[in-house]
């Protein structure tokens, strides 16, 4: 599959990149600084872009990718509509280049509270200092609801950089379209292989899939 990767040089994003790879997918990471991504390879095409200049971002890159995987995002204590920019961004380059299957994360708390303990950490994430992020992922995913596209969301907590490199990366739960609340982790590496076995697995088409260790 031709991937276009969003957010490449983010602390998921770089796992997109390699675990893409190793399936023998090829990619089309879009970088503000080409620089940061040190990772080289036949199936690896680095595009220099910023989805705030969307017209000459749209005109570099080609026209035949399958799926976009979107990972974009900002500081998560400041106000910010990177991320509901960043699926509008997407949005248009999928109608320009005629694609029509999305991979993106969200937070939880746009999942659907399970019981009184989803329904009290919801609560307190909308109320905590990650609140503007989000605010943030709701407009987001009320563009991607709202969108004709085949997508599949990764929900997830905390996302948490591995104690040891590739712990259980890929060993984690899945659980469609129910938080059950609760403090829960997730790493970089094993939201990138969700995604990545997405492209090809396809088993949760129009649903957020919460994951957690
Ligand atoms: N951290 C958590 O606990 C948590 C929990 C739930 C959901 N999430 C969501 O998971 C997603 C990925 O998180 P992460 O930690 O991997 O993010 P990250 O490390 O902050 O990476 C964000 C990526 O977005 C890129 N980006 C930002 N603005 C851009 C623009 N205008 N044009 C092009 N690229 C742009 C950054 O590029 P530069 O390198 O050029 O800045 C970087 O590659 C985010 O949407 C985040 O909100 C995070």
């Amino acid at each position: 599959m031709n991937i276009l990767l969003l957010g490449a040089t983010g602390r998921v994003g770089r796992y997109v990149i390699e675990d893409a790879l190793a399936a023998n997918h090829h990619v089309i990471a879009v970088a503000r600084n080409p620089t940061k991504i040190a990772v080289t390879s036949p199936n690896l095409t680095i595009v220099e872009g910023d989805l705030y200049k969307l017209e000459a971002l749209i005109h570099a890159l080609p026209h035949s990718i399958d799926v976009v995987i979107n990972v974009v995002g900002g500081d998560v204590f400041k106000p910010s509509t990177v991320v509901a920019d960043s699926v509008q961004a997407a949005l248009t380059i999928m109608k320009a280049l005629n694609v029509s299957r999305y991979l993106g994360i969200t937070g939880v708390a746009e999942m659907q509270a399970q019981g009184i303990g989803g329904a009290i950490t919801m609560a307190l994430l909308r109320r905590s200092p990650i609140r503007h992020a989000v605010h943030d992922h709701d407009h987001a995913f009320a563009l991607v609801k709202a969108s004709a596209v085949n997508w599949t969301l990764a929900g997830c907590p905390y996302i948490r950089d591995s104690r040891r490199d590739g712990e259980h990366t890929s060993k984690y739960t899945l659980k469609p379209d129910y938080f059950p609340g609760g403090f829960r982790v997730i790493s970089p590496q094993q939201v990138a292989d969700f995604l990545v076995k997405e492209v090809d697995a396809q088993r949760f088409p129009q649903r957020i899939v919460g994951i957690w260790n």
